[in-house]
């Protein structure tokens, strides 16, 4: 909460109502006169924007659930039936199909933007975590989301995906059985995906909020990542990051708007227009774009490589060791205030780790490109490669580089940084 007194609001009702409940006091003191760091870049843009489409992908998909219905043998025609009968259910509809998209690339980089400008380090591990938290319930619901159709990758995916708990020793087919609340991906399945697909969203939208409140308790970092020294390194929120945000979003629509209207399937995949068939199993089972890293990591992992071999082979599966490493990929990124051993957070002042960063953003993508090409070679080996590399990054790297690194020296505060970047052009 910011200290500034309440505003004598001069509309009577919002008076009446503010004196009751004092929303309009909330709302001037955490986006009108909040403190934010003068020098934030663009890249502080994408929370909101974030923010933004999971609004939209809330309103247009209780839309598309008024016409959609969940039985095996009525869904995918329920969906033709929103694409070509319903008024303007195919805006609704692409929206949706893209905002799914669209809400990935804004979330990873502003994950990225995180990592870069060392936003998960003290005081923030709280913010950060709970942001690691709605990444995970966001792929949970993507996940869902895209069997709903009941394409053939709709069906093979789920099938793929939820067979990989039977790699649990012991309890793992149990666990397949009830989570398809039966012996196969059907009609119980897609239901309780329905029912999950509808819920997680506000789920999210709770944590969102969480994140928010406690980003406004430690305040946002900046590029420089020295705290505000006083007034003079801050300005309010509003005009001056309420326009920037416009800014941003304007830009934003104009990308999201591309894809909708002139390329709304260039995301998804052709099989997905095919009806599910349990008797016909698709060459290639490749899931959305934005799962592809964390599915080459899953699929490193096969017996007689090596890393498996030394870590996992004596006590689990390769199955179960891939599914283990994938966990772990996300699970990973929560400890990373943790595993940052270095009291600089911003990759401005970090030589060493500024590269360290970059290689793992072009690991990260080599990861997504081998996710989606077929489990040969030379695919495989780079896929194992790129596996090793990312845990390497997080596990090693990340704690040795903050012990040997020396930092470039910090600027005294933000006003500082800032005069000297403008007195130096
Ligand atoms: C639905 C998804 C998300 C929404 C709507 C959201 C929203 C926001 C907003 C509005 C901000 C302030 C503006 C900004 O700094 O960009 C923010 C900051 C932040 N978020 Fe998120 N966020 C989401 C996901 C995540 C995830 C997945 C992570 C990390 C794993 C994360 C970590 C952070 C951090 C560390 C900050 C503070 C950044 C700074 O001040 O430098 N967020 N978030």
């Amino acid at each position: 909460m910011s200290n500034h007194a309440a505003p004598d609001f001069k509309n009577p009702v919002i008076r009446w109502v503010d004196s009751r409940l004092p929303v309009f006091s909330y709302v001037y003191a955490e986006y009108g006169v909040f403190p934010m760091p003068k020098n934030l870049n663009y890249f502080w843009n994408f929370g909101a924007l974030a923010a933004v489409v999971l609004v939209t992908m809330i309103l247009t998909g209780i839309m598309l659930a008024m016409q959609y219905t969940p039985h095996v043998d009525m869904a995918f025609n329920s969906v033709e039936r929103i694409m070509r009968d319903v008024n303007y259910g195919w805006l609704l509809r692409y929206i949706h199909m893209n905002g799914a998209s669209m809400f990935f690339i804004t979330v990873y980089i502003h994950v990225y933007r995180g990592m870069y400008y060392g936003s998960y380090k003290a005081p923030r591990e709280l913010l950060w975590i709970l942001g690691v938290v709605i990444l995970v319930l966001m792929m949970a619901t993507a996940f869902m989301g895209y069997v709903l159709p009941w394409g053939q990758m709709s069906f093979w995916g789920a099938t793929v995906i939820t067979n990989l708990f039977s790699a649990f020793p012991g309890i793992g087919d149990a666990i397949v059985t009830w989570l398809w609340g039966g012996f196969s991906v059907d009609n119980p399945t897609l239901n309780r995906f329905f029912a999950l697909h509808y819920l997680l969203p506000f789920v999210i939208f709770a944590v969102v909020a969480l994140h928010v409140v406690a980003l406004h308790v430690v305040k946002s970092n900046n590029p420089t990542g020295v705290e505000p020294r006083g007034p003079q390194d801050t300005v309010p929120f509003h005009p001056y990051f309420t326009a920037k945000d416009s800014v941003g979003l304007g830009v934003f629509l104009i990308v999201f708007a591309f894809f909708v209207f002139f390329a709304p399937n260039y995301m998804g995949h052709p099989d997905n227009y095919i009806p599910a068939d349990p008797l016909v199993t698709p060459p290639h089972i490749v899931p959305e774009w934005y799962f592809l890293p964390f599915y080459a990591i899953l699929r490193s992992f096969v017996d007689g490589w090596w890393p498996y071999e030394v870590v996992f082979g004596w006590w689990a599966s390769a199955k179960l060791a891939g599914v283990l490493a994938m966990f772990g990929s996300l699970l990973v990124l929560a400890v990373l205030p943790w595993l940052d051993t270095s009291k600089v957070r911003s990759c401005r002042y970090r030589p060493m780790y500024k590269w360290a960063v970059i290689l793992f953003l072009i690991d990260f993508v080599i990861l997504g490109w081998v996710g989606g090409k077929p489990a040969e070679e030379p695919y495989v080996t780079i896929a194992q490669g790129a596996t090793m590399y990312y845990f390497f990054h997080f596990l090693i790297l990340t704690p040795l580089i903050g012990w040997i690194e020396r930092p470039k020296p910090l600027p005294a505060s933000i006003s500082e940084s800032v005069l000297q970047k403008s007195a130096a052009k």
